[in-house]
């Protein structure tokens, strides 16, 4: 699913960053891997790179057979909406559109009919046990709640790739749990592959593989 080979990303600023220093890594498809590191280690913008929001300053970088490396704005942007998912710590949701709305979004993005959109909305929304919230607000849900339409959000186009930065570094330990879990079981009910970066040594240990990062490169690679 994904294959990077000496994956360079230098950010040229004001100070030159190189964030990360030639990644070589292989995921298949269907793994859960967990991505760690200290802050700064590289991991967000590996993600980055993942799910073609940016490109290598060099390096091959396939994702599911595609080629992210070379390809322009028009036509990573494209493969995003297909192929890849993504969670954020801070769930990232339209503050004014309803849970239902949310979800139903990216849909719309792709142009598929309003009414298909509303039933595969409903539809994903009970699937993270949401089915009683669709019609309230991001603010009249817990946090917890949220990253769960966050999650449906990122379910719902059946993208095969799904990337979630920090899912549960926002929640208490209770509620980090049940995403981990439902996060678990979409990987294991839809095959779904899920590159997750945590802090949390525990949220690491239930997924297959971690990977361990430090000043941009993998110092670990270790399958449980
Ligand atoms: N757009 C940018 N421009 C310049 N430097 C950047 C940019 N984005 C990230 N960096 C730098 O690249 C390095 C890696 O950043 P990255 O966000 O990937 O780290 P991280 O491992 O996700 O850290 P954290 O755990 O704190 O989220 C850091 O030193 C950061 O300052
Ligand atoms: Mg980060």
């Amino acid at each position: 699913m994904l294959r990077l080979r000496d994956v360079r990303k230098v950010y040229e600023g004001k100070a030159r960053v190189v964030a990360l220093d030639g990644v070589t890594l292989d995921i298949g498809a269907g793994e859960m891997i967990a991505v760690m590191g200290p802050s700064g280690s590289g991991k967000s913008t590996l993600l980055n790179l993942m799910g073609g929001l940016d490109v290598p300053t060099s390096g091959a970088l396939l994702v599911a057979g595609e080629d992210l490396a070379t390809k322009g704005e028009e036509a990573r942007s494209l493969f995003r909406r297909t192929h890849v998912s993504y969670v954020f710590q801070a769930y990232h949701l339209m503050p004014t559109l309803t849970a239902a709305q949310n979800v139903e979004l990216p849909l719309h993005l792709a142009g598929r009919p309003a009414a298909e959109a509303r039933e595969r909305a409903a539809k994903t929304l009970s699937e993270v046990g949401l089915a009683a919230r669709t019609t309230h607000l991001p603010d009249e849900l817990s946090g917890g709640e949220r990253q769960r339409v966050a999650i449906a959000r990122a379910l719902v186009t059946g993208a095969p790739l799904l990337l979630a930065d920090e899912p549960t570094g926002n929640l208490d330990t209770a509620r980090g749990e049940e995403i981990l879990a439902l996060l678990k079981s979409i990987h294991a009910g839809r095959g779904t592959t899920i590159v997750m970066v945590t802090h949390d040594a525990h949220a690491a240990a239930a997924c297959e593989r971690v990977v361990t990062f430090r000043d941009g490169r993998v110092v670990e690679d270790r399958r449980g």
